[in-house]
């Protein structure tokens, strides 16, 4: 149903955002919010909103009775109101053409007031170049922030979101299936999040990190096609692209590889940018695999809507006598780098806050130079001859930015100063919208003091032609593993997983369990294994960062209608609580806050 078509509910006739110059003469009832009043003297104008927007109703002796007069008079923002009257057509020169509905004015007969309300902690109407009150105090009122037509449009279109991905899930045979909150801890990389049993003392629950143990579970009892709108919990630190809780589109199947994976999703993300007015996708997205996006790019998640891509620049500044370069060099490192077209006329000051970006992911820095039609200026230029510009690809009016070390150093760098560089030079973008599949992401990463740690979670099937390789150099295998990218954005992830108990029993031994560990942690997905699990896969997308990207919201809190704060705090019902000592005892607990806790 749409906002505007609810007809006859008990104390209005419509909402008021459809009301348009068709409507010239009809009677209506309109119930909502006081946005703003404006006293004219004899004429007194009310903005009344609802969900749906806002329209201009105005009062006045000759169309409104004496006593909703006298209330209109009275009425502040926020007050909740009814209104009965008739749409006029405004004239022409009152009329607005920023507002949906600004051909008309509703003229009240009679207006009452429903509940009024209290003078609003943070204004709902704001003028045009009135600045946002402060994000905590907004948090903390939350309930009038959410009547701001930005989180509300935000809101909506999260429900939207959610509704096309159930539709389109459903038309492809998925089945949408609830599993539990209360679990077993679901390894995400994540910290658990608790929940003491007070009839099993001593005994906890872990909210889900993510439903992937339930959801394999869920392909070997034959469900074959399974999705969830499905809420998660990771205790981790926050930035603004996470939350301590938040909402996967969350996705299995059964018999299938990558490509069936990648096809249907590509269909999804379609699916859910036409509910996005300027969000376009179009299938099939590009590919590129985790090895090469790191090379190129600098990071598994690249913004492909420009260019700047990184090169190897070790070979054509191997002859140079410069210490930095050299030491590089010698400790097996490499010295990559970008060319920015033109950017030699970016200033030092410029190109230092792009070498700030690159430190910030704690590389020592970053050489550069520029190609003049003098010559060359910038540190590195010092060492160059001629002939290495050439060799380098610069033209002049060009910028070249580089990083000497460890790729492990250098490509966190330039990923950083590649994004910073973009922005001061202003390189235009080749398209608007960059969806890639990153694929063949490692199996394992280095973990502390030699140990393993998965990539993504253990239970990625390793890569068919690296399978040999899984023990004795574990760190190169590959795995049926792959991440989409939104504009340089992780929107989700997701693998072939291994569905057989043998294989899994190995991957999590080279995790460092042993046979016991794995049983108690890992028992009841290995038996699920060894009933019979058909080969399956899938992916998960984090839907609030779908709905930040898709509204060009600047961080989740403004699509998710209660969040968190950054301090994982809930500000607006205060949230966490200390506990009662009773309360505890109940559960079996005593409260001990250690003294460096
Ligand atoms: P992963 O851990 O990559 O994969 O999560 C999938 C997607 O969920 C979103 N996401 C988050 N969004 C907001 N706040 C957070 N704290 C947060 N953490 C993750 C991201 C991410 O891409 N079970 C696997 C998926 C699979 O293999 O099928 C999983 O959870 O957009």
């Amino acid at each position: 149903m749409s906002d505007t078509t609810i007809e006859r509910t008990e104390g209005r006739s419509r909402m008021v955002g459809g009301l348009r110059a068709q409507d010239e003469g009809r009677e209506v009832v309109l119930a909502g919010w006081v946005h703003r009043r404006r006293d004219l003297g004899g004429l007194l104008f009310v903005d009344l909103r609802d969900r749906s927007g806002l329209v201009q109703v105005s009062l006045g002796p000759d169309w409104t009775d004496a006593a909703s007069l006298e209330v209109g008079h009275r009425v502040g923002a926020e007050d909740v109101v009814r209104v009965r009257g008739t749409v006029h057509l405004r004239p022409d020169e009152a009329r607005n053409p920023e507002l949906a509905t600004g051909d008309i004015e509703v003229r009240a007969a009679s207006l009452e007031v429903l509940n009024e309300a209290d003078t609003p902690a943070i204004p709902v109407y704001r003028q045009p170049d009135e600045e946002l009150p402060a994000e905590e105090l907004r948090l903390r009122h939350r309930v009038l922030d959410l009547r701001r037509p930005e989180l509300r449009d935000n809101l909506l279109l999260r429900h939207r979101l959610i509704l096309a991905a159930r539709n389109y899930l459903d038309a492809q045979g998925f089945v949408e299936v609830e599993t539990p909150i209360l679990t077993k801890p679901t390894p995400e990389g994540a910290r658990d999040f608790l929940v003491p049993s007070r009839v099993h003392r001593g005994e906890f629950f872990a909210l889900p990190q993510s439903p992937q143990i339930y959801k394999q579970i869920l392909m070997a009892a034959g469900f074959d096609r399974y999705f969830q709108i499905a809420r998660c919990f990771r205790d981790e630190d926050m930035r603004a692209d996470r939350q301590p809780e938040f909402t996967q589109i969350d996705v299995e199947a059964s018999f299938v590889g990558p490509e069936d994976i990648f096809r249907w999703m590509e269909g999804l993300m379609t699916a859910l940018a036409a509910e996005a007015p300027g969000v376009e996708a179009v299938a099939p997205f590009e590919r590129l695999t985790w090895a090469d996006a790191l090379e190129a790019y600098g990071t598994d998640r690249p913004d492909t809507r420009f260019g700047l891509r990184l090169e190897d620049v070790s070979a054509p500044l191997a002859d140079l006598d410069f210490g930095i370069v050299r030491g590089a060099l010698d400790a097996g490192g490499r010295v990559r780098a970008f060319v920015v077209p033109g950017g030699a006329t970016l200033s030092r000051k410029q190109i230092e806050a792009i070498e700030t970006a690159a430190k910030d992911t704690g590389a020592p820095g970053l050489l550069w130079c520029k190609r003049t039609d003098e010559g060359g200026s910038g540190p590195l230029s010092r060492f160059l001859a001629e002939g290495h510009y050439e060799a380098l690809g610069l033209a002049p009016g060009d910028l070249l930015l580089a990083a000497a070390g460890a790729d492990a150093v250098t490509s966190p760098a330039l990923d950083a100063a590649r994004r910073a560089a973009r922005e001061a030079a202003g390189v235009p973008f080749e398209r608007e919208h960059a969806w890639l599949w990153v694929t063949e992401f490692p199996v394992f990463e280095p973990g502390e003091d030699g140990a393993l740690t998965s990539n993504h979670h253990p239970f990625v099937m390793p890569h068919p032609d690296d399978l040999d390789r899984l023990e004795s150099d574990p760190l190169s295998v590959r795995g049926l593993a792959y991440d989409l990218v939104y504009n340089g954005a992780e929107l989700g992830s997701g693998s072939v997983r291994i569905h057989r108990p043998e294989l899994q029993r190995r991957v999590l031994r080279l995790l460092g369990l042993d046979d016991e560990a794995i049983d108690d942690k890992f028992g009841f997905l290995l038996g699920a294994l060894a009933s019979g699990a058909p080969p399956h896969g899938g992916v998960a997308f984090g839907m609030d960062r779908i709905v930040m990207l898709f509204a060009r919201a600047g961080s989740l809190r403004d699509v998710i209608a209660f969040p968190k704060t950054t301090a994982a705090r809930a500000l607006f019902e205060g949230a966490p609580i200390p506990v009662a000592d009773g309360d505890l005892r109940e559960l079996g607990l005593r409260k001990e806050i250690p003294a460096d806790g």
